[in-house]
């Protein structure tokens, strides 16, 4: 006697691995500091010291992201730290300190920053010529690993005053922050390690910095914010039923609709509230919706052959105060290994599991506009509040 999987049955089947999916997007948010989709990720700070001073020493510090698919976008990031001496900062290329603080004590000269705790922040695009450094001024935007390793670092230079001058006698700096925009990362210590090599450009000469140390800062959703940030919702050809995103996922509404928390789409104070805000806040302010999620995902299971299935995925931004850019869409399904086709975006498998995959979705405001017209199996809807709101007011 023969075996016959039904089409139901295997349907069954596929919307059990969409649940443990949904699961999985909500456990992720627990799990702290420990992506298991990139286990490896981190954002490493790496100061180079290139020449010794009179009074302390000129360092070029680079951040790298290292991780797979998590992009810093803006308003970018802010790295501080706290000097273990007295130093000072007398001059930066290709960032700055975000405040100068109390450089009362300095006749003649006075530095860029006296504080204790500088923080500092990349400058904007187009700024002049001399004030640039290599991998500067992008307003603090800086790619992931996997989207455009090109455009995974950026640099500044400071020349640093009131510090040691030979490698016995520099202090590291201590307690690094990274806000990549807003919480999330923790750094470790400044470890030294060996001095970084350089190559000339024509490849003919090799010069190193004089002394290196590394900071590691890693990512936990956790610490970013305590609730998931997008949630799932789940339908197909068969059945006309959509499975919502479940109630409360990110949050639940709060009963005084006056006090915030989430805004009416026709809301007539609505104008008023996303310009008070500012441009890509941190913050969220959703859409009231039953989930109050920033971003649903829709997964809709479009066909479902013997020999393939296919899913149209639909991202919905629920976010007042933010456009997303560059930014890509990480889904993790047994089935991915034998992912023969997407429509429309590129994709790349995450290398560490096999059985995890990933669709990269890189895109921005004019792609999404030509995406809507057209038919495809994946269709990015990332930002459409946000532009069918602008273009209303
Ligand atoms: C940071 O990421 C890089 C690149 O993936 C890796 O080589 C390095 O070991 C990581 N560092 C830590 C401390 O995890
Ligand atoms: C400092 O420099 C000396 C000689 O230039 C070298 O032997 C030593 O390893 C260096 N120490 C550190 C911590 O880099
Ligand atoms: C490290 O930085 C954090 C945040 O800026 C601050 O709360 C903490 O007190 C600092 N710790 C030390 C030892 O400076
Ligand atoms: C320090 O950071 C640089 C750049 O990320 C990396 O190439 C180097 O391997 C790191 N060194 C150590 C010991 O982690
Ligand atoms: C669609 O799904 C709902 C909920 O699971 C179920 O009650 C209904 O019978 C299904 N309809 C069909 C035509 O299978
Ligand atoms: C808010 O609370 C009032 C009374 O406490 C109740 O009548 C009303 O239904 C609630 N509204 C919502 C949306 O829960
Ligand atoms: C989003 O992008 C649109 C079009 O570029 C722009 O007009 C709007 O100000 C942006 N909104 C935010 C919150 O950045
Ligand atoms: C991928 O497809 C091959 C043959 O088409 C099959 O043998 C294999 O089990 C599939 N792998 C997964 C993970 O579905």
């Amino acid at each position: 006697m023969g075996f016959l999987v039904s089409p139901m049955m295997s349907l069954f089947s596929k919307v059990t691995v969409l649940l443990l999916f949904v699961l999985w997007c909500a456990s992720f948010t627990s799990t702290e500091a420990y992506d298991p989709l990139d286990p490896t990720g981190n954002i490493t700070i790496k100061w180079d010291i290139i020449s010794w001073t009179a009074d302390g020493y000129v360092a070029v510090v680079t951040i790298y992201n290292f991780q797979q698919y998590r992009h810093i976008q803006a308003p970018g990031w802010s790295l501080g730290w706290t000097w273990a001496k007295k130093e000072v900062i007398w001059s930066m290329q290709g960032g700055q300190a975000t405040e100068q603080g109390d450089c009362s004590k300095f006749k003649g000269n006075v530095p860029h920053c006296c504080k204790k705790s500088p923080t500092v922040v990349d400058l904007l695009p187009g700024t002049p010529y001399n004030q640039q450094t290599a991998n500067c001024c992008k307003g603090g935007v800086i790619s992931s690993w996997a989207q455009d390793p090109a455009n995974a670092a950026s640099s500044f230079q400071l020349s640093v005053g009131s510090a040691g001058t030979s490698n016995r006698t520099v202090r590291l700096p201590k307690n690094f922050t990274l806000k990549a925009p807003g919480p999330g990362y923790t750094c470790a210590r400044a470890k030294i390690v060996k001095p970084t090599r350089f190559m000339s450009t024509d490849k003919r000469r090799i010069t190193q910095a004089l002394m290196t140390w590394n900071v590691t800062c890693t990512y936990s959703q956790f610490l970013a914010q305590k609730t998931p940030s997008c949630c799932v919702s789940l339908s197909s050809f068969y059945n006309d039923t959509i499975v919502p995103c479940p109630k409360c996922t990110c949050g639940c509404r709060r009963n005084n609709s006056d006090s915030g928390g989430c805004v009416e789409p026709n809301a007539p104070h609505l104008a008023s509230v996303v310009s008070s805000l500012g441009n890509n806040n941190p913050m969220p302010l959703v859409q009231c919706t039953s989930h109050m999620c920033p971003i649903r995902v829709h997964w809709h299971v479009k066909l479902n052959y013997k020999q393939y299935w296919r899913v149209k995925v639909t991202i919905t931004n629920f976010n007042y105060n933010m456009n997303y850019t560059q930014w890509n869409l990480v889904v993790q399904h047994p089935n991915f290994d034998n992912l023969t086709q997407t429509f429309s975006f590129n994709y790349q498998s995450l290398s560490p599991y096999s059985a995890i995959s990933k669709l990269h979705v890189p895109c921005g405001w004019f792609y999404l506009l030509y995406k809507f017209v057209s038919f495809s199996s994946i269709e990015c809807k990332m930002g459409i509040l946000i532009m069918l709101y602008f273009l209303d007011r």
